[in-house]
């Protein structure tokens, strides 16, 4: 976060939002030590849900995907009786470094995002979470002050958005 420019400028901006709990992972866990129960209670008090992150080697970074293992615990997040996420919503909010049309067939990723994406969507359909359509801001090397400010403010609408439709699978 301290050699951010766009996920610093989107947390600082979405702090402003009194409905937001903003929650850092890397701040809260730098030994990558995650409070199990304190991740489950705080997801328990929340609708929307939003991953925020820069795109890491065509995923999420390490500790995102170690937050997902020690916290989608069986019998609480999927299984019989795992149902305390159904019915929430999962927004993604990615940056890239690489541009949108590198993320297409024709382009040097030949993935598109949606297709790399598809883990977390997985999540959100085994654990009965609605998975919105994600927010994305790409090509991050070439963007301006002014581009990175004005995707905060869309961000910002996109997430709060209470109309939004769920993606289907
Ligand atoms: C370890 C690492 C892996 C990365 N992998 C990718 C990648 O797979 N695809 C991509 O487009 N950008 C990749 N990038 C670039 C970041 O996504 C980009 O720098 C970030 O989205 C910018 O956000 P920030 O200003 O908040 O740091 C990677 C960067 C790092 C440090």
């Amino acid at each position: 976060m301290s050699q951010s420019r766009i996920n610093k400028a989107w947390r600082e901006r979405m702090q402003k939002e009194e409905s937001v709990t903003v929650h850092d992972l890397y701040a809260a866990y730098p030994d990558f030590q995650i409070v199990v129960e304190q991740e489950q209670k705080l997801m328990q008090e929340h609708d929307r849900i939003i991953f925020q992150f820069p795109l890491y080697w065509y995923s999420s970074p390490a500790l995102l995907k170690q937050w997902q293992d020690a916290v989608l615990t069986y019998g609480w997040a999927y299984g019989s009786d795992g149902d305390k996420l159904h019915g929430k919503e999962l927004l993604l909010a990615i940056s890239t470094g690489g541009p949108e049309d590198a993320y297409q067939r024709e382009g040097y990723n030949y993935y598109s995002i949606s297709e790399l994406i598809k883990p977390l969507h997985a999540m959100a359909n085994l654990t009965g979470m609605k998975f919105l359509k994600p927010f994305l801001f790409q090509g991050v090397l070439g963007a301006s002050d002014e581009q990175i400010q004005h995707s905060a403010e869309e961000y910002v609408a996109h997430a709060l958005n209470a109309s939004m439709e769920p993606v289907g699978k």
